[in-house]
């Protein structure tokens, strides 16, 4: 295994990853865009800088990795985009309003490259986590921006985000564990969701 450790926040990370790996003779036929953070504040509170370090890595580099892995993968027989998105994707989060925001960014975004590819070698999926048991938490400085949902392993994230990539028929995204939550934001009215959202995520 050939490990290279990168600060993805930085411009053009995927271009430059990319050059760097096959300067090694390393050809990719899968890309899973991983990588990712969120904090926990009201807006009035976060750190711009830090703002501009979340969107620079959960929007920018996504694109950037995707943009340059594109041709290699669909060239390939076949591959695997994976991008990791979010439960909390699929509605407003009060609070979290910026990392919510970018993982609806990674959804939206993902199921635009599923449609793209179709009927190509290529797979693409957006894997849509609710709380997992990770180091996330620590990096959001918060213990509750989980909404105060029951946390999965990152076992049962990848686990099904491979079971659903072996059916014969790869839908645009997964929702690995807290369907009532997306299934909420789909059918009640939006204010009533964000209301929501809000109460349960207050400090
Ligand atoms: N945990 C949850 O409840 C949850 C729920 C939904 C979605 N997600 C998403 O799942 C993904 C993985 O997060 P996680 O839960 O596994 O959290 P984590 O344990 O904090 O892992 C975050 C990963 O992102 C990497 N990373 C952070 N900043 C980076 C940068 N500037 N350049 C390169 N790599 C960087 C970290 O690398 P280092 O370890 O080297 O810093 C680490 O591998 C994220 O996209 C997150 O938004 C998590």
């Amino acid at each position: 295994m050939t490990v290279i450790a990168r600060d993805l926040g930085q411009p053009d990370a995927g271009r430059t990853l990319r050059a760097e790996l096959e300067s090694r003779g390393i050809y990719a036929t899968g890309l899973v865009n991983n990588a990712g953070f969120g904090t926990h504040n009201a807006l009035t509170d976060e750190d711009p800088d830090r703002l501009q370090s979340m969107i620079a890595l959960n929007i920018s580099a996504l694109v950037d990795l995707s943009r340059a892995y594109i041709d290699p993968l669909t060239s390939a027989d076949t591959s695997v985009l994976i991008n990791v998105a979010s439960l909390l994707g699929f509605q407003p989060t009060p609070y979290l309003s910026v990392y919510g925001a970018t993982k609806a960014f990674v959804l939206s975004f993902t199921e635009s490259l599923w449609e793209e590819n179709r009927g190509t070698g290529l797979r693409v999926l957006a894997v849509c986590p609710g709380a997992t048991k990770t180091e996330f938490y620590d990096a959001a400085d918060s213990e509750t921006a989980d909404y105060g949902a029951k946390r999965v392993t990152p076992q049962h994230v990848v686990r099904t985000a491979l079971d659903t990539l072996d059916r014969r028929s790869t839908p645009p995204s997964v929702i690995t564990n807290g369907r009532p939550l997306a299934l909420a934001s789909k059918f009640l009215p939006r204010r009533l969701i964000v209301r929501f959202m809000g109460r349960m995520a207050r400090r």
